[in-house]
């Protein structure tokens, strides 16, 4: 029997769907995948460094399962961007670790662990991939029989000037499209509802040959690959990242033509002033940005946008953060994401002074997060009395008469139910609007 290996996925959902790959070779390879580090022999970190504080977490981490192992020491690895960035300064900063393995090393993970245990040797690959290396993914891996991620692009090649990511996934590659499409068919089948296309930025998709993309119109490929996936007629199908600058569209125009496109554009701003934007080296401007906004907001679908935004960039004025407010009264969105900047060494912001201080960042952070917090109260108010199409996930985890699902525009919608609902597609009336969810009943046909 070959020792038994926990996963522990932090960060974003392209390192979920790492984890799910990296498990599927493992299983393959005759481990037994368990789900905690309780005894496991192996635990395996994936790990995330977009942030200062996510990239220190795999080492709090580490030192609670050590003290809950209470001298039972397992193998311990390092997967994903810290692993990749760091490299062999891991083994220095803690001597427990006795794996590295980087963002593009994980289909070699069964043959390095087993060094890692047989040679009792520090063990480190930050290779990248080898031809004939495929997304490959079983359905046991997945973190939900009904919803799965499937990676378009991985990488980033935008070098925003505070950002690892390029770094720690290197160049943008894009999945030939025949297949991603073999994927959501398979997917279809083994009765998933809902897919995410899921990458850095899923609209600079541009993979090296059009197998598969042949007979789907579109002004760029990614379009033509909403087409393509559209046509599978998997149930629900959801993208995102998306960015700005590469934001044609077409892609609304795609989803207004295909019904099972969902009403949802995640499209991260970062900033409402110019400066900041050329700081960040965003490559548009804020009235760029908002020409997006108008053609997603005019389509005849309601199409809810997200967004993410950094606040305290190096040298961010109070006038530049109000352009920031007045950006996100303009957008309207559904959601947003905020985040104090964080310096990332390596990058080209962290060549600038860090110059916002913590106590001035967490008093922009609340005035944005409260003026949010009221727009989008208004937004959540708009939907009482409407009907949304839920996908039901399972229990809510505040009621268990009351079950849990998101809907097609990607708010958590909770209605009283049962366990029998789950993996369905239901119709919810929305009677009461929360801060962050709705509540409503199934409407009776
Ligand atoms: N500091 C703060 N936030 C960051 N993000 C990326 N890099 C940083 C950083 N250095 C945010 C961006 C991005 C989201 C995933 O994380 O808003 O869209
Ligand atoms: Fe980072 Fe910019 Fe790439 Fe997004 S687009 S991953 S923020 S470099």
């Amino acid at each position: 029997m070959k020792a038994s290996i926990y996963i522990e996925t932090l960060g974003c959902q392209m390192n979920v769907a790492d984890s799910e790959r990296a498990s599927t070779k493992l299983r393959e390879a005759g481990y037994e995948l368990v789900g905690s580090s309780e005894s496991a022999d192996v635990v395996i970190f994936n790990t995330c460094s977009v942030r200062a504080r996510a990239s220190q977490k795999v080492f709090n981490r580490i030192g609670e399962v050590r003290k809950a192992r209470n001298g039972n020491e397992p193998t311990i690895g390092v997967m994903g961007c810290v692993a990749q960035l760091e490299g062999s300064a891991l083994f220095d900063h803690s001597s427990s670790i006795n794996l590295v393995v980087g963002t593009t090393a994980t289909d070699r993970l069964p043959s390095l662990i087993e060094s890692a245990r047989e040679s009792q040797r520090q063990i480190i690959d930050v290779g990248g991939r080898v031809d004939g290396e495929l997304w490959k993914v079983s359905n046991v891996e997945r973190h939900s029989p009904y919803v799965a991620f499937v990676p378009i692009i991985e990488g980033c090649n935008k070098f925003c000037s505070y950002c690892i990511v390029p770094f720690s996934r290197g160049r943008e590659q894009s999945r030939v499209a025949t297949e991603i499409l073999d994927e959501v068919r398979s997917l279809r089948e083994d009765g998933y509802k809902e897919v995410h296309l899921i990458g850095q930025n899923v609209n600079s998709y541009r993979p090296l040959t059009s197998a598969g993309l042949e007979g789907f119109s579109g002004t760029t490929p990614f379009s033509k690959l909403l087409r393509a996936v559209a046509a599978t007629g998997m149930n629900r199908i959801k993208f995102t990242t998306s960015f700005p600058r590469d934001f044609h569209p077409d892609i609304v125009a795609a989803i207004e033509e295909n019904k099972n496109l969902c009403n949802w554009v995640h499209l991260p701003a970062q900033s409402g002033s110019d400066r900041v934007l050329r700081a960040m080296r965003r490559g548009y401007k804020r009235e760029d940005y908002l020409r997006r906004v108008d053609a997603i907001k005019s389509s005849r679908r309601r199409i809810a946008l997200t967004s993410d935004i950094i606040i305290g960039f190096p040298g961010e004025t109070s006038e530049e953060f109000e352009e920031t407010i007045s950006l996100v009264a303009q957008c309207q969105y559904d959601g947003l994401y905020i985040f104090k900047y964080s310096e990332r060494p390596g990058t080209p912001a962290s060549g600038l002074a860090d110059n916002v201080s913590n106590r001035e960042k967490s008093s922009r952070f609340s005035t944005l997060e409260i003026f949010q917090k009221n727009l989008q109260g208004v937004i959540y108010k708009s939907y009482i009395g409407r009907e949304v199409n839920v996908l039901v996930e399972g229990e809510s985890a505040k009621s268990n008469s009351d079950m849990t699902g998101h809907s097609t525009c990607h708010k958590v919608i909770n209605f009283p139910g049962d366990m029998t609902m789950v993996g369905q597609e239901v119709s919810v009336t929305i009677t009461e609007a929360k801060a962050n969810s709705l509540y409503g009943v199934i409407k009776k046909n």
